[in-house]
């Protein structure tokens, strides 16, 4: 039975982990793996925007604040990640 625990506990683990990989999964098409592609040959590489520029971005996209001619497809792309997720973003790709 502690064996079995065991296996649960590390399985979850495994999960949660895999989850927050995943918030990035949806960007890739347009920034690229690591954020290395200019998206849509319109916006910054987001590679070399620090990790708070990052979040300040997506917060923006998502109230409005923030954002260039194509902020209307970004909007979009954030409207359903938590803070969690954008921190967990911002730290995967930001500098
Ligand atoms: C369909 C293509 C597409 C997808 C998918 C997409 N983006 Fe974008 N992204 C863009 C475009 C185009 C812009 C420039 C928008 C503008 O005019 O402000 C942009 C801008 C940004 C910026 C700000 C860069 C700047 O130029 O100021 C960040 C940060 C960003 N995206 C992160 C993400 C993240 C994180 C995801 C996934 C949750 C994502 N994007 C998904 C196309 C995309």
């Amino acid at each position: 039975m502690k064996k079995v625990l065991t296996t649960a506990v590390i399985l979850l683990g495994f999960l949660a982990v895999n989850a927050s990989a995943d918030v990035y999964a949806r960007c890739v098409a347009c920034h690229g793996a690591n954020g290395e592609k200019a998206a849509m040959g319109k916006s910054k590489i987001i590679k070399d925007m620090t990790k708070a520029e990052i979040a300040a971005a997506m917060k923006g996209y998502k109230d409005g604040s923030y954002g260039g001619a194509m902020k209307g497809l970004m909007k979009g792309q954030v409207a359903a990640l938590s803070g969690a997720d954008i921190e967990a973003i911002a730290q995967k790709i930001g500098k």
